[in-house]
């Protein structure tokens, strides 16, 4: 089955009342951070920018940057912040950005934060950023992990034994045989989680103290996950308690 990818939550951005702005989603390794983005940019339209596909997507086309980042990816560390920060930078740049985006996987250093943090207030006019922690306990991460399998045509997220295809291990969309990243090894997860609990979990203490933070049940269905989600930013925007 794929990710349910918010029908239930489009009519709040029909309104017309919510302009999301910039929304960071926080959280370790298989939290449900793709997932929940994937169904907020439905919901919402405004862009997902996952800073692990694009590198991702560098890594499969061969770029200089993707040469640089392979090995680090695949032993589940980080990709240098100046490097990082750059490819942010490059893709907020673009028009669909105007009335938000969703960041997921960025920032996950405090350097990355204090980059962000000061990008966003020279760009005069934009709304500070909400940043939303989902959270989900060790050994549900790691059946995520080892579980995860991702469409490589339409980026759909599966997962063999919680959201599975609904034919053998081919995307319910358009067929195509699903892949499994390189990085989802139980070995490589833990690294990825040692990496987080170092770098990145001083990321949500950051947001937790300069406020328009909130943190989520991530243990539930993605249906309830997103609701949770989405009423998360409204009530950080204002818009709702
Ligand atoms: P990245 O791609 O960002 O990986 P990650 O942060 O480790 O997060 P994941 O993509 O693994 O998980 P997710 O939270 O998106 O979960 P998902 O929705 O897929 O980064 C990869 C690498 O790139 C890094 O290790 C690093 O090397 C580099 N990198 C990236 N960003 C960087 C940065 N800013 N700085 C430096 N380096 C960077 O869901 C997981 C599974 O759970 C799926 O199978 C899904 O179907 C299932 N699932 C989701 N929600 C639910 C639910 N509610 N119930 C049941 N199953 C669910």
């Amino acid at each position: 089955m794929a990710v349910a990818v918010g029908e239930k939550h489009r009519e709040v951005g029909k309104s017309g009342t919510v302009v999301p702005g910039p929304v960071l989603l926080l959280g370790a390794p298989g939290v449900g951070k793709g997932t929940q983005a994937q169904a907020i940019m439905a919901a919402w339209g405004i862009p997902q920018i996952s800073t692990g596909d694009i590198l991702r997507s560098n890594v499969s086309g061969g770029t200089e940057l993707g040469k640089k980042a392979r090995a680090l990816m695949d032993r589940g560390e980080l990709v240098p912040d100046d490097l990082v920060n750059q490819m942010v930078a490059d893709r907020l740049q673009l028009p669909d950005t105007a009335k938000g985006y969703i960041l997921d996987g960025f920032p996950r250093t405090l350097g990355q934060a204090e980059w962000l943090d000061s990008y966003l207030a020279e760009r005069s006019g934009g709304l500070p950023v909400v940043a939303v922690s989902i959270k989900v306990g060790y050994t549900q991460l790691l059946r995520r992990i080892t579980g995860r399998r991702n469409c490589p045509v339409c980026k759909s997220i599966y997962n063999i034994y919680l959201q599975p295809p609904k034919v053998d291990t081919l995307c319910d969309l358009d067929g195509t045989p699903l892949a499994r990243r390189s990085d989802d090894t139980e070995e490589v997860f833990e690294e990825r989680m040692r990496t987080y609990e170092s770098l990145t979990a001083p990321v949500i203490e950051h947001y937790r103290a300069c406020g328009r933070f909130q943190e989520v049940d991530g243990e539930l269905p993605v249906d309830a996950v997103t609701a949770a989600v989405m009423a998360a930013v409204l009530r950080l925007r204002g818009a709702a308690s």
